[in-house]
């Protein structure tokens, strides 16, 4: 059974995107105990801008084109549900990176993963004639279709997840974990209240029986050696006591490379190319991560030719 992680902040711009695409790059790239892992992104995002970065913008287009993305899928599903009709083929909605065969390099290459797009206005269509029930349903037939088909798959979510939000609830509803980006500085400490409230909010809506875990926080565009985040980070200590969880100990710097990264109109073959000096503060927030998911991986840091584990290998 695949592990479920959604990654949230109400606030905007603190690296939801970002930080799945970190992880869904290192986790369909680099073996974690001998083996290669089957990773999935669903982009709830309606700017798409996961989806373009793993894919390329061409292809997220063409998928768009073609109404093959997950709001569509869902609209459709609904439809054939009530009128008792067969199933949709959500196979039909994935759309695949493959890792690159022709290019020839010793460096370790971005590989194999899935991703499911969304589209801004097939997604308001969506929740214009939806009820938090659909979503619900919907959430459980698309966790049905697609767990055992994947070790991870990870959940880029927008900002609100309000009743009005039925098309994002879909992703809410369907993490089994919550990872929360967040930047160590004013403005974000005060968006952390209504964040753990629309959590607050999807618990209860998901009920006890179909629970999550917070896993916490992580601390995005964050130095330690600065005023700003000394003061600060009492304040998120608080938060994670009351929310029963932690704060990742290895922080993203900021760093003005990660335009780059992000950036889906550049080609990229190679993990080390994609995050060049940014590699190792990747790694270890995707090594920390997958350990509380259950997988033994050491944090180290290794700077030598890859070899099989998560632990090691700067790509
Ligand atoms: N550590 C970092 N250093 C510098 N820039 C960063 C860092 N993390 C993210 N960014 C940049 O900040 C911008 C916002 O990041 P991102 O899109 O991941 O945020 P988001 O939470 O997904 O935003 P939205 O709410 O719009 O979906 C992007 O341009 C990204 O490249
Ligand atoms: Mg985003």
């Amino acid at each position: 059974m695949a592990k479920i992680v959604g990654i949230y902040n109400n606030k905007g711009g603190v690296g939801k995107t970002t930080l799945t695409l970190f992880l869904s790059d290192f986790l369909s790239s680099i073996p974690i105990d001998g083996r290669r892992s089957r990773v999935l992104v669903i982009d709830f995002d309606p700017q798409s801008s996961c989806a373009n970065a793993l894919l390329g913008i061409e292809k997220v287009s063409a998928l768009k084109g073609q109404k093959l993305t997950l709001p569509h899928a869902l609209k459709s599903q609904l439809d054939r549900w009530a009128q008792d009709k067969e199933p949709v083929n959500l196979g039909d909605y994935i759309a695949t990176r493959t890792e690159s065969p022709s290019v020839k390099t010793r460096k370790t290459k971005l590989g194999s993963l899935d991703v499911i797009i969304s589209e801004a206005e097939a997604a308001l269509d969506f929740e214009e004639s939806t009820t938090l029930e659909d979503s619900l349903y919907l959430a459980a037939w698309v966790k049905e279709g697609l767990s055992a088909r994947y070790d991870f798959i990870f959940i880029d979510l927008p900002g609100n997840l309000s009743k009005r939000n039925g098309f994002a609830l879909v992703g809410a509803f369907l993490a089994d974990y919550f990872l929360i980006p967040t930047e160590p500085n004013r403005i974000n400490i005060n968006a952390i209240p209504l964040t753990m409230k629309m959590l607050r909010n999807i618990r209860a809506w998901r009920g006890s029986r179909n629970d999550f875990k917070l896993l916490g926080f992580v601390l995005n565009k964050a130095d330690r050696r600065t005023k700003q985040y000394k003061l600060h980070k009492d304040a998120l200590m608080q938060f994670a006591n009351m929310a029963d969880c932690k704060i990742y100990s290895s922080i993203l710097p900021p760093t003005p490379k990660l335009s780059n990264a992000t950036d889906d109109s550049i080609e990229y073959f190679t993990l080390s190319d994609r995050y060049e000096a940014y590699y190792d503060h990747v790694r270890n927030i995707v090594a920390e991560v997958v350990q509380d998911l259950g997988f033994s991986v050491n944090k180290r840091t290794r700077r030598t030719t890859p070899n099989k584990s998560v632990s090691a290998g700067q790509g």
